[in-house]
């Protein structure tokens, strides 16, 4: 669905990610799905996930990276085009327990997915690993909810020093029902530790609807899975890493 959306708000949360407001139709959305975002003056849309659903719209949480981002980060309030919600989300399942593993801007689509899971009443770890102490977003957000949350960074200035498996095996969190977001590199090694869960992965994307086969990538048995249309949430496992 292509729809219009009214920025309410665009603010820096730390040094180079935003978060950014927008009252839209938000009816369908579900956690772990994404929309595609015109940015005025470039032709392809940047896929930005779905942070939080509010009751009058979508919450996106963003890192500026490239030309594409720095616009968005100047988008004033005002109008906004969305092509989206899109994609599988994060499956809210019955469990006792889940782990929410975040890397850097992979942490967004996890605050939507805590929330939902602890509304149904499941006991939720959040485990969030960051490069340094100043990239780390959405801390208090999370303990807000009602999370218990762990935080790692690469050079020990917040957390635990090491990755988010670090803190898991220090922290003695059993890694029971996966749900993670983040970086290649993290997704790989949580797909090479847990054999319970979902992964959300990242593609270069142009139609972002299943029609252009640019975001292609092979599961085990080498048939081609769409990130955008068939993911971007795969079982743990599903896609040959
Ligand atoms: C399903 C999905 C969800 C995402 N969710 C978020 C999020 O919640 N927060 C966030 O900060 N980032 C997210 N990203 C990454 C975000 O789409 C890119 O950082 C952004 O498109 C970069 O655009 P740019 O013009 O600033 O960078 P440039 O490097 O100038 O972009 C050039 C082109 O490459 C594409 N591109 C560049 N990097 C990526 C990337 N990592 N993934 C996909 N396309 C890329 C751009 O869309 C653009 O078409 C997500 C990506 C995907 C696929
Ligand atoms: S972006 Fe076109 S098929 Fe995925």
């Amino acid at each position: 669905m292509v729809q219009d959306g009214i920025i309410l708000s665009n603010v820096l949360l730390t040094e180079d990610t935003y978060r950014m407001e927008i009252a839209c139709d938000s009816s369908h959305a579900k956690p772990g799905q994404f929309v595609q975002v015109e940015v005025p003056g470039y032709f392809l849309r940047r896929p930005i996930s779905i942070c939080e659903i509010t009751s009058h719209g979508l919450v996106l949480v963003y890192k500026v990276v490239g030309q594409g981002t720095q616009k968005m980060a100047e988008m004033k309030e005002g109008n906004i085009n969305l092509f989206g919600p899109l994609g599988t989300g994060f499956p809210v399942e019955a469990k006792e327990h889940v782990v929410l593993m975040g890397g850097g801007v992979g942490v967004p689509p996890l605050y939507e997915t805590a929330k939902q899971y602890l509304h149904q009443g499941t006991k939720v770890d959040v485990v969030l690993g960051f490069n340094t102490k100043n990239q780390a977003i959405y801390l208090e957000e999370f303990e807000a909810l009602g999370a218990r949350v762990t935080v790692a960074s690469m050079d020990g200035s917040i957390g635990v020093k090491g990755t988010v498996i670090d803190a898991m095996q220090e922290k003695e969190i059993p890694g029971d029902f996966i749900l993670a977001c983040g970086p290649l590199p993290m997704l790989k090694a949580i797909q090479n530790t847990y054999t319970k869960g979902y992964i959300s992965l990242e593609a270069r994307m142009a139609c972002g609807m299943g029609a252009c086969m640019g975001c292609v990538v092979k599961d085990q048995e080498g048939h081609s899975l769409r990130v955008c249309k068939d993911g971007p949430v795969f079982e743990i496992g599903k896609v040959a890493l």
